[in-house]
């Protein structure tokens, strides 16, 4: 009887066919943040994480190229068009929730769009407000993301694939 938020009604799928359409569905996806904004992503290795988050950078404008990287455990890329830097999280190596406030994210959080890495049961505490991506890998490399949005920021927004559709299929 109390505050039902039904979350998960609004949560919508993309299937992307192709690394070019999981960039394509970031680019999409830039499109709709903003400053303070927390993306978690999650999925097995190689799933397309940092594939994601190469167009999620494109669409955002910002400098730098991304990539998985090995021994950082976060990277600042700034804009390159007066937006917000993109701060790009990899909490493979992180041990849980307390390790991740030990990198002190809040400090670039509210000038960023910040997206973690195996964020997934990590970075849900760094804001009540977040979009969880989750991607699942087929066995025939394509893949089926998951978006679901959660708290009040999100009421209201429009993700790709709310309809069941299919992210860019190598045109545009
Ligand atoms: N449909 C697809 N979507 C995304 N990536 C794909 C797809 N098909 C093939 N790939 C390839 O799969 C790989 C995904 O690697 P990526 O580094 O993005 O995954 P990841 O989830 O970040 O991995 P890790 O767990 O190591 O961080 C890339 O080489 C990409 O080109
Ligand atoms: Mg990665």
């Amino acid at each position: 009887m109390t505050d039902a938020t039904a979350t998960t009604e609004a949560a919508s799928t993309v299937r992307a066919e192709t690394d070019r359409a999981m960039r394509s569905l970031g680019r999409d996806i830039a499109a709709l943040t903003r400053a303070g904004d927390v993306l978690i992503l999650s999925g097995p290795l190689g799933a397309g994480k940092t594939t994601f988050t190469q167009g999620l950078g494109a669409g955002l404008g910002v400098r730098g190229s991304i990539t998985s990287p090995t021994f950082v455990i976060s990277r600042i890329h700034p804009s390159l068009v007066g937006g917000p830097a993109l701060v790009h999280v990899d909490a493979y190596r992180l041990g849980g929730p307390d390790e991740i406030d030990d990198i002190d994210l809040d400090m670039t959080l509210p000038e960023s769009v910040t997206v973690v890495e195996w964020g997934e049961d990590v970075a849900e505490g760094l804001s009540d407000d977040r979009l969880e991506i989750r991607i699942e890998r087929h066995p025939d490399d394509t893949r089926t993301v998951h978006l679901r949005p959660v708290g009040a920021r999100w009421d209201g927004v429009e993700l790709p694939g709310g309809a069941d559709r299919t992210a860019g299929n190598g045109e545009g």
